[in-house]
């Protein structure tokens, strides 16, 4: 922990990677831990535009019920912690692979009447809080239940009548490549890049730490497990992210 605090106070630049773990703390359920949602669910029925395309009902079922239980889940101490960080006077990018929301919660918490903007973060694969049209360029933020109990309710287009569908990144789709280059140049720019609560399984995201050792800069993860990532880490700390990162960003034992 004194190791990894002295390269963040000497870090100008720092680029933050946060997957799934950082809120499991808040009751949002990982995807690969034991009880991690690819464990009861296949991704291929629910997460790929072949699923979406085959059983529609089906997919915005899964999603209403996921998007239910994330409303009921607020940012833990990792989230608040990242955004005090953010909204200090260093030069910090959040990115961040979950679609929970939950970073932009605790940013606005944190920042209170003040600008949440630096500690919002890169959404890589999306928001599950927002839906885009199947077929046209539309997309809105959109948070309320949704009724999936036959084809005809479900969610349609305002402007061109087609199926709307959650804005996510499913397996077999690109990322949004603004989105994307963006999270590499910052990795790439950062003297530290701190890596919490992902598995590092999943590319192009996991391979964003690489840039900033690339770079020449430092990577710590922040994992109560060991990962592919932790063999090329500066340093690891083992544990929960809701408790090592404010003892990180804050200082205290
Ligand atoms: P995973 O479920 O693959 O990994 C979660 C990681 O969090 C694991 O390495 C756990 O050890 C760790 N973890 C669990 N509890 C933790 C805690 N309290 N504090 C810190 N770490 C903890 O989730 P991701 O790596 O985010 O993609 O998965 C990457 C992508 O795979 C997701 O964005 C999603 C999924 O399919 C899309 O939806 C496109």
């Amino acid at each position: 922990m004194e190791e990894a605090r002295a390269l963040l106070a000497a870090a100008d630049r720092v680029c933050v990677l946060t997957g799934a773990g950082v809120s499991a703390e808040s009751g949002v359920p990982t995807f690969r831990g034991e009880d991690g949602l690819w464990k009861s669910y296949r991704a291929e029925d629910l997460a790929t535009p072949q699923a979406f395309r085959r059983d529609p009902r089906m997919v915005w079922e899964w999603y209403d019920w996921r998007r239910g239980k994330i409303r009921g889940c607020a940012p833990n101490p990792g989230h608040h912690a990242l955004a005090e960080l953010a909204l200090g006077s260093r030069s910090v990018r959040i990115v961040t692979q979950n679609v929970d929301g939950l970073h932009e919660a605790a940013a606005r918490e944190v920042a209170g009447a003040g600008d949440p903007s630096p500690a919002l973060p890169l959404e890589v694969h999306g928001s599950i809080f927002r839906v885009k049209c199947t077929s046209c360029t539309y997309r809105i933020p959109h948070r309320d239940p949704v009724r999936w109990e036959s084809r005809e309710v479900l969610p349609k287009c305002p402007v061109c009548g087609a199926l709307l569908r959650p804005d996510v990144v499913w397996f077999g789709e690109s990322l949004d490549p603004r989105i994307l280059s963006e999270a590499f140049e910052s990795a790439r720019e950062a003297d530290l890049c701190l890596v919490a609560g992902t598995s590092g399984l999943v590319h192009p995201a996991a391979s964003i730490p690489l840039a900033t050792l690339g770079g020449g800069g430092s990577l710590v993860e922040i994992n109560p497990t060991h990962t592919p990532l932790t063999t090329m880490a500066t340093l690891s700390l083992r544990g929960a992210s809701g408790e090592l990162l404010p003892r990180l960003v804050k200082g205290f034992d």
